[in-house]
């Protein structure tokens, strides 16, 4: 046996001659491993997502067959076991309420198990944030696999992006423009395939977002789920893995704060997800990286975005990865001065290695740094007496002449008296003013669900108006669109003065600028907080009184505030 295999945690259960030691031989042999297995290889875990209730992540059960079979051709041992799968198409209220919840058990059987290194299997838009969460507070070696996008959706010989046209449809239908048949009709035309939503939703962005911290091998972004190329990947990634942890090559060594701002910078490229602030920064936090709202205003707000995907643009996953995927678009950003060259990948080279020679087959797809499809593509950070702590807006999705907007507040206290009174033919609304919704937040809305593109009332959608400044302490979904101003911190609910706004008062935004405010002065707005109660519920019991009581503000990351921060993976004790 080498030095180095005596170093690997997995000895502590497997290495010895003594009762423990053949206790944890001896029942992973009921699976039928032979002894050689337990004989110092390198254990990999391949943490799995894969559930029928994830329906993005579905297909990973055959992903998981291929890592095995690369770790198994590199000598390694894998050993696949499941964790919550927080799935964004059938959980409710929101996927994002569990995020930290699968983090946990991420973290805890990765520790409390015999694992040298370790695969995330990801795909739906929270699962990849919670499991690079888990693994990096315990900074084991590891690798991301992503399951990969949908192939493009059409209808009616139609393109058809996941989320996006859903939005679009049901906008028509309400607006009287198509019936509720011809909206049913698109559904199986939309999700023709195994995968994740094809749109740059938050699922794409943040595969984008662990592709540009170097923590995946190079194209995991959007090789298509069901394309041959995606098993070579899981393939090579399972071969990798046994070879990082004999390197010692942990997510540390990686994922640095230069790393980090790459994938901010990359994150403007693309025109990714609003969500995907909110996961960097609890990523980020659980590594000790510092990272804030303000690294996405420097570092990240004058960033073209030349990825010209829905929503932001016009094409789908599928035609992002025949253009050449992100290794084009880091390339570009390196060529500009835009990328720390430096920076590690999983795969032992830099970034810069990875990528300089990437080729672009299609500059409709990926266009050049100077004809972007907008100038300043990233994340605008706002601030002002609504939002002390930051909100974000996301220009490439939003319309331009609202951008500077001053408007008269239309208050709705939470989402149900949005939902109660937003077709009333007789609310007092036109489309100069601001929508405002209350009590979405992660404490008083426990997971802060996607509903800050709230829809526009109903009359106005009839004349034609297609968009209006919207502001809320929610999210939305990545594959929404719109001039919607979110994760106003802090909340209403926290005490935060978006809770004072009443109708009718007038409020400024100025994208250009990064304000945004109400005019009120601050005893106006303190008097109104003290007079008024909240809205929302808070539990005492169960998941979601523990979520509301530990649960950070959104620009800290929206992670528990005790879970901040790398625990390592020492070896705990043995009870038997
Ligand atoms: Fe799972 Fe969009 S719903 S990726
Ligand atoms: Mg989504």
């Amino acid at each position: 046996m080498t030095e180095k295999k005596k170093d690997l945690r997995s000895r502590a259960w497997f290495g010895g001659a003594d009762k423990p030691g053949f206790m944890h031989r001896s029942w992973m042999k009921n699976q039928g491993f032979p002894a050689h297995q337990f004989k110092g290889k390198p254990v990999i875990g391949i943490c799995n997502t894969w559930s029928e209730l994830t329906p993005c992540n579905a297909h990973l059960r055959q992903v998981a067959d291929r890592v095995k079979q690369g770790v198994y051709e590199a000598g390694g041992f894998p050993l696949e076991f499941p964790v919550f799968s927080n799935g964004e198409a059938l959980l409710r209220p929101t996927a994002m309420l569990t995020r930290n919840l699968a983090s946990m058990d991420v973290e805890e059987s990765i520790r409390g198990n015999p694992i040298d290194g370790v695969v995330l299997l990801v795909g739906c838009d929270k699962t990849t944030p919670a499991l690079v969460m888990g693994a990096a507070s315990c900074d084991a070696p590891a690798i991301v696999v992503s399951g990969g996008p949908m192939l493009n959706g059409r209808h009616k010989g139609e393109i058809v992006g996941s989320g996006t046209t859903v939005w679009r449809l049901s906008e028509q239908m309400n607006a009287g423009a198509i019936t509720a048949e011809e909206f049913m009709s698109a559904e199986e035309s939309m999700s023709r395939s195994a995968g994740s939503c094809n749109t740059m939703g938050t699922a794409s962005t943040m595969a984008s977002m662990v592709e540009a911290l170097g923590l995946s091998l190079p194209h995991n972004a959007a090789i298509p789920a069901v394309d041959s190329r995606r098993y070579v990947l899981a393939h090579m990634s399972g071969m990798r893995i046994v070879d990082m942890v004999k390197e010692g090559l942990k997510i540390s060594d990686v994922a640095t704060r230069a790393s980090f701002l790459n994938a901010i910078r990359a994150n403007a490229a693309i025109g990714g997800s609003t969500n995907a602030v909110i996961h960097l920064i609890a990523m980020a936090r659980r590594m000790g990286v510092e990272l804030s709202l303000d690294d996405w205003q420097t570092h990240g707000r004058d960033v073209p975005t030349i990825v010209n995907l829905v929503p932001s643009g016009k094409y789908l996953m599928e035609d992002f990865y025949y253009a050449g995927g992100l290794p084009v678009v880091l390339r570009r950003l390196g060529e500009a001065g835009l990328l720390d060259k430096e920076s590690r990948t999983v795969n032992g080279h830099t970034i810069w290695e990875n990528v300089k020679d990437a080729s672009c087959y299609n500059e409709d797809v990926i266009k050049p740094m100077d004809a972007p499809l907008a100038a300043h593509g990233g994340v605008a950070i706002l601030r002002g007496n609504i939002s002390p702590r930051g909100a974000v807006l996301k220009p490439s999705a939003a319309t331009p002449a609202l951008m500077k907007h001053r408007g008269r507040a239309v208050v709705f206290e939470n989402y149900e008296d949005y939902h109660a009174r937003i077709a009333d033919p007789d609310l007092d609304i036109d489309e100069s003013c601001v929508m405002v919704l209350k009590n979405c937040g992660p404490k008083g809305y426990p997971g802060m669900p996607e509903v800050g593109n709230m829809g526009l009332p109903p009359k106005l959608l009839k004349k034609g108006v297609t968009d209006m400044v919207r502001i809320s302490d929610a999210r939305m979904s990545g594959t929404a669109y719109g001039t919607v101003v979110l994760h106003v911190s802090p909340e209403a609910a926290d005490g935060g003065p978006l809770a004072a706004i009443e109708d009718g008062d007038i409020i400024d935004l100025d994208v250009e600028k990064g304000t945004l405010s109400v005019a009120l002065s601050n005893a106006e707005i303190e008097a109104r907080l003290k007079a008024r109660k909240t809205s929302a519920a808070f539990q005492d019991d169960g998941y979601a009184g523990l979520y509301q009581k530990h649960v950070l503000q959104a620009d800290e990351g929206c992670d528990f505030d005790f879970l901040v921060g790398c625990r390592g993976a020492g070896v705990p004790a043995d009870s038997h």
